[in-house]
Parts: structure tokens; sequence; C-alpha cells
């Protein structure tokens, strides 16, 4: 009885021992986690002071984020901290912190913040369409089908190149047959055709009554995007299951997705699996091809929001760039002149400019670029979010962080650019005149989550370009003032209205 005393008081006392080591190796294992949180956190990008709740939603100006964000980098640097609600958000500024993010450490950065605001139009986290969908299997299937299926329907081939021209035939017809001139509506169907036939295989004439409001509606939703409420509800989003909320705030997003859902409807009527004529039906064959039980993103919900995402994605952004274009040709007779001498020398007026003609064209395919970099189209590109815990700059980053890419401040970067506030052709040829690519030109962005349609963007710009001006001479309307320089912002960065008189070559 006393042995077997003893040896329970000697295994007593071995638990103990074990449950006092176990106990402090826990707490010295959870010290060691805090004080090495404490000093990764105290390495976090310092910003303005945050007020409880609200963070420091009020220091930024929604309507003209990229400004607010270019003066918060003056007194906190390049890369600085905002709170948005209960949101980490950091924003990066200038071509090297945004290089070191979206370049060297790509994919720390290639994730996308989850949007509960867009629950309501069906985009959730098991259908996510492209853009805003999650670095991920679902992200990269997408990704991968969608740059491989614009390159089939002819992205950088020949076969897109006579579609766009013929697009830009009717485009420089409908300007010279218009009074008063509607330049942004003709632009914009002018380039949604192009999406629109890659997408859903067929364009529109540009005074269709369906095509109108197609076109309308997708504008008005790009504007439901602008100021403090979309964050509200993306921060708050039972503040959307308030009955009404959504319909009223985002009644034209809601528009957008029933209507490309009506086309879709429509198109699969007439699907056929030997004949695939466009995106759509590329699509709609990988859903026919997915077993059942099997994981995919390729479903007929998921083929909504991809067409939807690349409809506003190839509209909005080409039409604004075109839209600064003739106005910076106004503002700038001297340009418009050199660029008219060049067409007249390299193309004639005889036949449609290609994209052989841009090699021999420095100086037109140089005012291109920089009306892309002064017009600053995307100016704060699309939200990134840390995919793991990083470090920037000497910064530490943690895990789901929203990163804000100040684009903007790329474009116009002091210490890249001879003229950043200037629009000054010159950035962009040597001295000998010829075309010159520069590093800090990012205006599709760069790395994982780069614009996908910049082959396409390329080939429409320089198209739509060459076109009106070989047959146009664009000036101010006589009793017109000079038209501003500056522009408005929802999403993309866009031109203040302004008139224009296009007078035949
Ligand atoms: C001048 C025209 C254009 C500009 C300036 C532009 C700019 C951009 C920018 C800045 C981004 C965000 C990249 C990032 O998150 O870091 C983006 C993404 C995207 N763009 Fe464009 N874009 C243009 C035209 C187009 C066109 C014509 C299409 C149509 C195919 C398109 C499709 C997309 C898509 C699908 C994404 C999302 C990519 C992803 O998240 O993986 N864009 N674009």
């Amino acid at each position: 009885m006393e042995r077997l005393f003893r040896l329970w008081s000697q295994l007593a006392s071995y638990w103990s021992s074990l449950l006092t080591l176990g106990f402090s190796l826990t707490v010295f294992a959870l010290l060691f986690v805090f004080i090495k949180r404490s000093r990764s956190w105290s390495r976090y990008p310092p910003g303005p002071t945050s007020l409880p709740f609200l963070g420091t939603i009020l220091q930024v100006n929604f309507y003209n984020p990229h400004l607010c964000f270019n003066q918060l980098s003056k007194k906190f640097g390049n890369v600085f901290s905002l709170q948005y609600f209960w949101t980490n958000v950091v924003v990066l500024n200038g071509y090297e912190a945004v290089k070191d993010a979206l370049v060297q450490k790509a994919e720390d950065f290639a994730d996308r913040p989850y949007f509960p605001r867009y629950e309501h139009l069906g985009y959730n986290k098991r259908c996510e369409g492209l853009i805003i969908s999650r670095y991920g299997p679902a992200w990269r299937e997408q990704r991968r089908f969608a740059l491989s299926t614009l390159k089939n329907f002819g992205m950088g081939k020949k076969s897109l190149e006579n579609q766009i021209s013929q697009e830009a035939g009717f485009l420089c017809s409908a300007f010279s047959s218009s009074s008063g001139l509607p330049y942004k509506q003709l632009i914009k169907k002018a380039v949604s055709n192009v999406i629109y036939s890659l997408t859903f295989g067929e364009r529109f004439d540009y005074d269709d009554e369906k095509f109108q409001r197609l076109v309308e509606i997708f504008q008005q939703a790009m504007k439901e995007e602008t100021g403090f409420l979309p964050q509200l509800l993306n921060e708050v989003p039972f503040l959307l299951r308030i009955p009404g909320v959504p319909q009223k705030v985002f009644q034209y997003q809601r528009a957008s997705v029933s209507l490309v859902d009506e086309i879709l409807n429509k198109h699969k009527e007439t699907w056929e699996s030997t004949h695939i004529k466009d995106f759509t039906d590329a699509f709609l064959q990988e859903v026919e091809k997915t077993k059942e039980g099997v994981e995919t993103s390729f479903t007929y919900e998921n083929l909504c929001l991809v067409a939807v995402d690349l409809f506003s994605a190839g509209t909005e952004t080409s039409t604004t760039t075109l839209c600064w274009a003739v106005l910076y040709m106004l503002l700038h007779p001297e340009v418009q002149r050199k660029v008219h001498e060049e067409i007249d020398k390299v193309i004639g007026r005889d036949r449609s400019p290609n994209m052989l003609d841009q090699a021999n064209m420095p100086y037109t395919n140089a005012v291109i670029h920089e009306i892309q970099r002064y017009g600053d189209i995307v100016p704060i590109g699309l939200p990134h979010m840390t995919y793991r815990d990083t470090e920037l700059q000497g910064f530490f980053i943690p895990k789901d962080t929203v990163i804000i890419t100040n684009l903007s401040s790329v474009l116009k970067d002091e210490t890249f650019w001879e003229k950043p506030h200037q629009f000054y052709p010159e950035h962009f040829l040597d001295a000998d005149g010829q075309f010159v690519k520069r590093e800090a030109f990012l205006p599709f962005s760069a790395g994982r989550r780069m614009c996908l349609g910049e082959q396409l963007a390329r080939m429409e710009l320089f198209l739509f370009f060459t076109s009106l001006l070989q047959c146009f001479t664009f000036q101010v309307p006589e009793d017109q003032p000079r038209p501003r320089e500056d522009g408005s912002f929802a999403i993309t960065h866009f031109p203040h209205p302004y008139q224009i008189q296009a007078i035949l070559r």
C-alpha cells in the first residue's frame, strides 16, 4: 500500500512538472507570438488618426480619391494606412512602391477584397465573375479561359483588327453626319460594339433603341459606384437588407445584370456545340462539358457575371480614353497638326489605318501613350488585398489588408516624368524622334491582376484615334469657351462635357 502511495505521488509530481513545463512553454510561445506581432505591427504603415467606428473615412474625398491620396502621401509617405470603418487599408503611391508590390511581390498582393455590396447582384463566394474574383482556382480558371478565348476570337490578330477598322469606318460616318455632335455617345457605341460582338457575336446600328438602352444602363451603373454610399454599404452590408435599399441605390447595376441575363437566355436558344462563334458560346460549351459534382466556375450564373465584367471593363475605359484624346487635340492644335502630318505621310487619305502602320508612326504612338498617361483613366486602379502577411519598403502589411494602388501617382510621378503635370508627348520620344517605352507607364496596372484587355484596348485606341484624325480636324466651336482640362471621377476619370466641331479634311 505504501509502495502504491509512493508510486502515485511520484506519478503526480511527474505530471505536475509536465503540466508546469507545458504551461510555461505555452505562455512562452504566446509571448513570443505577441512580441513578434507587436514588433511587426510597430512597422505597420503610418496614417491619419482613426476615429471610433468611422476610422479615417472622413479624411477621404471619395469623389476625387487620387488627389486626396496625393495630399496624404505628402504627409505620411508613399506607403500609408487608412481605416475604412473596421477595414485596414494601405495606399501605395509612386512607381517604386506600386512596382515593388505588384511585380516583385506579385502573389502577396494578388487577392481582391470581398464585396458584400454586390451580393444582391448574384455575386457570392462561389460565383465571383472575373474582376472581383478572389485570388484562387476560380479566378485562375476564368482569367486563363477569358484570355485564350478572346485570343481565339482575334484579340491581337488580323481578324479583330479588320473588325475594329470597320467599326472605325462606321464611327467616322456617324461623326460626319451628326449635327451638334454627340461625340461621347458615338464613341461609346463604337467601342461597345467591339466588346459586344466578341462576347455575344453581333453588333448594333448606332440608332438602335435596344443598344441605346444597354449603353445608357451600363453608364448609369458605373455612376452608382461613386462616392461614400457604396463604401458604407460594403462595410455595413446589413443596410442592404432593408427592403427597397438595393433597388434604389443600385437600380442600374441590377438592370445591367438582368439585361445581360436576357441576352444570354436568347443566346442559349440558338447555341450549337459545333458552331462556336463568340465568347458566350465557348463558355456554354465549358458548362456543358462539366460533369455533375465537379467543383467549377463554369456555371450559367457565373457566365452572366463574367459577361457583365467584360462588357463594363471593355467599354468605359477605352471610351473615356478616346474622349480625352479628342479633348487634348482641341486643346493642343499643334499636336493635332503633327499627328495629321504623320498620318498623311504614312497612311495617306485613301486607305484605312492598320496595326502595321503603328511602327512607322512614332509621334502618333507617343501622343496616344501621353493621352493615357495624362488622362489618368483609372486613377486608383481596382482594389487589391494582401494574400498573406508581407513586407513592403520596410513596412509590415498583414494578410487581408485592402491595398489601393494610386496609379495616378505613378503616371505623374515627379521622379520619373520630365513634365508630369503637362500634356507632353515628348515623354515617349527619344532625341531622334523615335518612340520609347517608359517603365512608369502603368495605365493598365501590373502583375497578376493587370488588365486582361490591354491588347484589345491598344488596338482600339490606335485604330479609332488614327481613323478619326485621318478624316477630321477637331476644334472648339466658335461660340464656345475653351474646355476644362480637369475631369470627374467614377472608377474612371473622365473629362467634363465639352463641345466639338469636326471638320472634314
Ligand atoms: C484603355 C483601356 C483600359 C484601361 C486603361 C484598363 C485598365 C485596367 C486596370 C487599371 C485594371 C485593374 C488592374 C489591377 O487590379 O491591378 C483593369 C482590370 C481589368 N480589365 Fe482593363 N483596362 C482597359 C481596357 C479593358 C478592356 C478593353 C477589357 C476587355 C476585355 C478589359 C478587361 C479587364 C478585366 C477583365 C480586368 C480584371 C482583371 C483581373 O482581375 O484579373 N480592360 N483594367
